[in-house]
């Protein structure tokens, strides 16, 4: 991993999402000052970072002596104003509302030296909005992590309004040098792009068991033998570009009216209500007989196997050949 061009880290929260990261950010050799409003939260996220370093190196994937440099390098705060001391850049993982961010905005703007960054781990909420009024508002970004950030690494990336380009770039740079994968977004739509299009998945697989088209373990046994298997290591596009022999011009030529005839069958209006989700309860215990914390384990071993997969045999990046310089007529042109 490169060496981060941050070497201070605050984490600002320590609930399900804020202790993940600080795993991400002691992994890529940072040192990480953590701090919760909650002690109890603090301790618990320090004892989640403890037990998930020895579950590493149980499963051989760390050393001791990489497991104790970790856990060196992360120190449990006694206050916000400690945590933020000499931090270049901030993790923000407070909860999921506009007037606790914002608050914590303006503190944590008055405490933190004029350069340092903060990212939002915000999973809906607007910058624009959550940064209103904080006089350094141009260098808070959204940052907004996949659960569990430490494992999944793409990070969604939106400035605000008075976001300054700079932070927008110096970001990215940051959070693929630590190892994640952040994606950029040019304005802020509901839901973000990964939260938006799984729940567009997420409202066909409700309706489709809603309506009795199929059952769970049908819907689910759809993805998880079925589209899944793509999906892990291509997206939408990267399939349409395999599923022709001329690629995603010649897929989408050929079956973009299947796609528009099936997009005006979508429009669903089902809701939840606690019947269906007592169907769904249900169906889904029976798919498993395992405890939650027993397929949770299961999620982040495989998870951790796919990833190693990938490694190995990393995306096609290269463009074909003939594309990569114009004909030279083209070139004579241009001069
Ligand atoms: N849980 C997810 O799946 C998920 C995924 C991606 C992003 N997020 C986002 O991450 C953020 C955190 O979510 P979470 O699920 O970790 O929430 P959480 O409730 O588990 O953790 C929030 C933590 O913030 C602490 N806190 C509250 N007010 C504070 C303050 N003023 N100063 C310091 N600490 C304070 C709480 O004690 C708690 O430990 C949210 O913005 C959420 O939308 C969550």
């Amino acid at each position: 991993m490169k060496k981060p061009s941050f070497k201070n880290v605050a984490v600002i929260g320590t609930g399900v999402i804020g202790r993940c990261w600080i795993q991400v950010f002691a992994r890529a050799g940072c040192r990480v000052r953590v701090f919760d409003a909650n002690p109890e939260s603090l301790a618990a996220g320090m004892t989640w970072f403890k037990n998930d370093l020895k579950d590493l190196r149980q499963r051989g994937q760390i050393k001791k002596k990489e497991a104790k440099a970790r856990w060196e390098r992360v120190t449990a705060a006694e206050s916000l104003a400690d945590a933020l001391e000499g931090a270049q850049y901030v993790q923000e993982s407070l909860p999921e509302s506009q007037e606790i961010k914002n608050r914590a905005f303006h503190e944590i703007d008055a405490l933190l030296d004029p350069k340092a960054i903060v990212g939002s781990s915000t999973s809906a909420m607007d910058m624009t909005l959550l940064a209103h009024g904080v006089p350094g508002a141009r260098r808070f970004i959204t940052a907004h992590p996949v659960n569990p950030p430490h494992l999944i690494p793409v990070v969604e990336v939106l400035k605000g309004a008075e976001t300054d380009p700079k932070v927008e770039a110096k970001t990215i740079k940051f959070l693929k040098e630590i190892g994640q994968s952040p994606v950029v977004m040019h304005r802020f739509v509901t839901g973000f792009i990964l939260n938006r299009m799984q729940a567009a998945l997420v409202r066909e697989a409700v309706d489709l068991v809603a309506s009795g088209v199929a059952d769970v373990e049908a819907v689910d046994t759809s993805i998880r033998d079925g589209l899944g298997l793509r999906w892990a290591f291509m997206g939408p596009f990267g399939v349409a570009n395999t599923n022709a022999d001329q690629g995603a011009r010649q897929y989408f030529t050929r079956y973009g009216k299947a796609y528009e005839e099936m997009w005006d069958a979508l429009n669903t209006k089902t809701r939840f209500n606690p019947e269906l989700i007592e169907q769904i309860g249900q169906a889904t215990d029976r798919m498993t007989g395992a405890s939650y914390e027993k397929q949770r384990q299961w999620r982040d071993r495989m998870i951790s196997a796919i990833r190693a997969v990938k490694a190995a045999d990393p995306l096609l990046r290269d463009p074909p050949k003939r594309r990569r310089k114009p004909p030279k007529a083209a070139s004579r042109k241009k001069k």
